[in-house]
């Protein structure tokens, strides 16, 4: 097992920057998710590990060995103990599940059924599908197999492309709790692509959030969720409640009223950051100062529901509620905010929290 270091690492194609410096580390036997929107470089930093492409500049080790960027020519792909498992499984058709499995191993171990066998077991999947093709499996199954594969040569490090993006959301949380149970019971390092937010928060130990070729924030979830770096990474990692506010002495003054702030935030206009879960409402009393909201679409989700509400000035903000006690579209609401904001400068979209600091 060994962790992955990246550093300073550079990508152009043609002309065009994709990579601009990214430096990453991923501790061993951790997993690392790495975020961002289409076509910021998530898959171009995953084949520039893999070995897959050359870096224009910056360095990748696995452990303390140098597998690109360092002296002399990188290291091949085959040799640098690295698994892949590409988007869509990229399975071999051809081949039987025992064939796929198998086919990175040496030519002794790939008739070793034991070893086939065993594999599928830390995948979660049935021995008796050894011998199928690829075409008779479930997308869930496939995404598996692929993952059996990536792991037979006993990978120190895990590379995952988007594997649960083609898999309907139930067969997507099966397999995403078959894939973190396999990876942990292999120790194995790992780093997976996903677009996806809630994915991204719930598998990894850190979260490399990726925008425009270069590393915006890597913290753990919950970190990440409750102090975002920037506007841009609070509303891409959930839903996010933004207001123009004016501080005065650790309070935003806004259209939800007056709001703490968290840290030791300046004096002056600034933007606040809530989400929507802080909101509480409740049926209007005649209590003084209370602020009264319009209820419009109510979206209900099951476990929880999406309220949307307007504010007496005419501000429209979301209030996620649990989903047993729901007002009614058209109802007026009392709304109460739970917790305290996190404050942004106004002048810069993606400025970072207002501190003074310390
Ligand atoms: N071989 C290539 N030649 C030219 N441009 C490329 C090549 N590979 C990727 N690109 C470009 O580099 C940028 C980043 O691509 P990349 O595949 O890394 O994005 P991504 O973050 O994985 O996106 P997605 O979430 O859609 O998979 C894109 O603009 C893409 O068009
Ligand atoms: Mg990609």
């Amino acid at each position: 097992m060994s962790s992955l270091t990246v550093t300073g690492l550079t990508k152009a194609f043609g002309a065009t920057p994709v990579l601009r410096g990214v430096d990453l580390h991923v501790p061993t036997g951790t997993l690392t998710a790495l975020l961002g929107p289409s076509g910021c470089g998530k898959t171009t930093l995953l084949r520039l590990v893999a070995g897959f492409d050359d870096p224009d500049s910056g360095t990748v080790a696995v452990g303390d060995r140098v597998v690109a960027g360092g002296p002399g020519r990188g290291v091949p792909a085959r040799r640098r103990g690295i698994g892949f498992v590409p988007q869509e499984g990229g399975l071999f058709p051809h081949l039987t599940v025992a064939g796929n499995i198998g086919f990175g191993l040496p030519r002794h171990e790939r008739r070793d059924g034991g070893r086939i066998r065993s594999l599928l077991e830390i995948v979660g999947l049935d021995a008796a599908l050894a011998a199928r093709s690829p075409h008779q499996l479930s997308g869930g199954q496939q995404q598996r197999v692929a993952l059996a594969r990536a792991l037979a040569p006993a990978p120190s490090l895990v590379l995952l492309d988007e594997p649960f993006s083609s898999l309907d959301a139930a067969l997507r949380e099966e397999t995403r709790a078959a894939v973190a149970t396999a990876l942990d019971a292999t120790g194995a390092t790992a780093v997976l692509v996903t677009h996806d937010q809630a994915e991204a928060l719930s598998m990894a130990d850190q979260v490399a959030v990726l925008r425009e070729g270069r590393l915006v924030q890597l913290t753990d979830p919950q970190t990440l969720y409750r102090s975002p770096q920037d506007l841009d990474v609070a509303t891409f990692v959930g839903e996010a409640v933004v207001l123009t506010a004016d501080l005065r002495a650790g309070t935003a003054h806004c259209a939800l009223g007056p709001v703490p702030v968290d840290g030791a935030p300046a004096d002056g206009p600034a933007r606040v950051l809530l989400r929507p879960e802080q909101l509480r409402l409740s049926a209007p009393g005649p209590v003084p100062g209370e602020l009264l909201a319009l209820v419009g679409a109510v979206d209900f989700y099951g476990h929880d529901a999406r309220v949307g509400l307007t504010l007496p000035d005419g501000t429209a903000v979301t209030a996620r509620l649990d989903g047993a006690d729901l007002p009614a579209a058209g109802a007026q609401v009392a709304v109460t905010v739970r917790g305290s904001a996190l404050a942004f400068p106004t002048s810069v979209g993606t400025g970072q929290p207002t501190s003074v600091p310390a």
